[in-house]
């Protein structure tokens, strides 16, 4: 009965954050419906226990009865199963093997916000439910995640300690402090967790973490789709330069794993391993949801939409294929410095970039009205800066820009990101051109610098859209010398065209 925190879910992520949190001193009791993933679970730690530590730090458990047992009061009971139905199903089996109304149950699954909103209403008087979600892969989860709280604030009061001490850590100047030893965590530096608010805050910010990694991923596939096409760089060459752009503005977990993927070469044939991928993207839901969510609340973020579309497109193959070789691009070939599209490349995926993280904040202050939260961006930013999936020495720059103004309106009209913006744009322009001019397929950087031209333009063709809604449904339509609030409609068919006030 002694045990400070219960897992039920060992796959990969139960498990490595069960290590994780039993390197940091504590103790778990563990459960899987799979008895082989207790016992992996229980080898891994044995192996992995300090040499100065005699008792095991993780038990395991053969049903929930015997887990609930183990734990001390209020029990907190960590989540970790494929999200949708079965997290249900193991609150049901928690509740009738005897949980108390005190006892809180996080889950740390990819769960959908409305789910945890749901799920904290429907079992408010049986158990407290509390959402995190977990960034950072299988490292991140064993070595340090960021974690995306939300819920009940009580319950965080008492998670917050453990939270703190498993989640990644980032020095003074907002770098991560990494230390992948077993039995050895980073016990110093700030942690990468801030409680983000009520029921399902944490879910729905994890949400847009996913709808920018799905932009990043893809654009950063744009650049080198690009390098391949119009220099006809070999990905290793590729792989270098991403290495160099690392060293910059670009300096991002993403950039430096696809230096390293663009570098490997197939075991079995030689070529480069890239080369061997088939080219069909796969999508567990979190980056549809994100755009799903963006368009139901009228909130433009495109550049994350493309990017879903792009991995849809993908999947095509066989379409694809037959497509090929009916369609035909009429292109044009001109003389190309290859300095200079390596530059306007980089550029390109840099402004692109801020327009991406520009939309999935803009998405997050819609959600804040829509499910009435205060989201602290600052925070939110502050914990993406470690342990999750898009870190990226760019966040501590976001961090900077709510810091400095924490109602900005959108990243765009940051000082620093409207001068990068101003430096950089005729990259991503010249990349834009290049790859229409080639056939390149580029979608998330022509939404990128369709974004940033719609957002800076005074007057949109939307006047004209109105007059076309009036004309067809009468729908009415505002006058710009009159109050916005004020309709007008004109009988598009009748003689002089007549306009009243609606
Ligand atoms: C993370 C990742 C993680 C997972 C994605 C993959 O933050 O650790 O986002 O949650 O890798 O959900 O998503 P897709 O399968 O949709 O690419």
């Amino acid at each position: 009965q002694n045990c400070n925190i219960g897992f039920v879910g060992l796959g990969v992520m139960g498990k490595n954050l069960a290590l994780n949190v039993a390197d940091h001193g504590y103790r778990v009791a563990g459960f899987d419906l799979d008895a082989e993933k207790i016992k992996d679970v229980l080898d891994t730690e044995e192996r992995e226990r300090p040499d100065s530590q005699n008792e095991a730090r993780i038990i395991g458990c053969s049903n929930i009865e015997e887990l609930l047992g183990s734990l001390v009061k209020p029990r907190v009971i960590v989540v970790l199963v494929p999200a949708g139905k079965p997290v249900d199903a193991v609150c049901d089996s928690l509740i009738e093997a005897g949980l108390e109304p005190d006892d809180i149950v996080v889950d740390c699954g990819n769960s959908q916000w409305t789910d945890t909103i749901r799920r904290e209403a429907e079992y408010k008087d049986r158990l407290k439910f509390f959402g995190t979600a977990v960034s950072g892969g299988e490292v991140g989860a064993r070595f340090g995640p960021s974690l995306m709280p939300g819920g009940d604030a009580d319950s965080w009061k008492y998670l917050q300690p453990m939270w703190e001490a498993v989640a990644a850590k980032v020095d003074a100047d907002g770098n991560p402090i990494v230390s992948n030893i077993p039995g050895k965590p980073v016990t110093e530096g700030e942690p990468c967790t801030a409680y983000l608010g009520p029921n399902g805050a944490g879910h729905y910010v994890k949400m847009v973490h996913n709808g920018i990694e799905y932009a990043d991923m893809q654009l950063i596939c744009e650049a080198y789709h690009l390098l391949r096409s119009l220099l006809g760089y070999e990905p290793a060459e590729i792989g270098k330069l991403f290495e160099k752009w690392n060293q910059g503005v670009l300096n991002s977990y993403l950039v430096e794993i696809t230096a390293d993927i663009l570098q490997q070469y197939d075991h079995k044939t030689g070529a480069p391993l890239v080369d061997m991928i088939l080219d069909s993207a796969g999508q567990k839901g979190t980056g549809r949801w994100t755009s799903i969510s963006a368009t139901q609340m009228g909130v433009p973020a495109g550049i994350i939409s493309e990017s879903v579309y792009a991995r849809a497109l993908s999947t095509l193959t066989a379409e694809r294929e037959h497509a090929a070789g009916i369609l035909t691009a009429d292109v044009e070939s001109g003389d190309i410095e290859a300095a200079d599209v390596e530059k306007a490349i980089e550029e390109a995926l840099y402004c692109a970039k801020i327009c991406a993280y520009a939309q999935g904040f803009q998405l997050l202050r819609a959600a804040e009205k829509e499910y009435d939260w205060t989201l602290n961006f600052t925070d939110i930013a502050k914990i993406w800066r470690g342990g999750c999936i898009i870190r990226a020495s760019f966040l501590q720059k976001i961090a900077d820009a709510f810091i400095e103004n924490h109602d900005l309106e959108n990243l765009l009209l940051n000082d620093y990101f409207a001068n990068a913006m101003a430096e950089k744009q005729s990259g991503l322009r010249k990349a834009v051109v290049l790859a229409a001019q080639s056939g390149v397929p580029t979608p998330s950087f022509f939404s990128a610098l369709a974004y940033f031209d719609g957002y800076r333009s005074e007057v949109l063709p939307a006047n004209l859209l109105q007059a076309q809604r009036d004309y067809f449904g009468a729908h009415t339509y505002a006058r710009v010398d009159d109050d916005s609030s004020q309709k007008y409609h004109t009988f598009w068919q009748e003689e002089g065209r007549p306009e009243r006030k609606a």
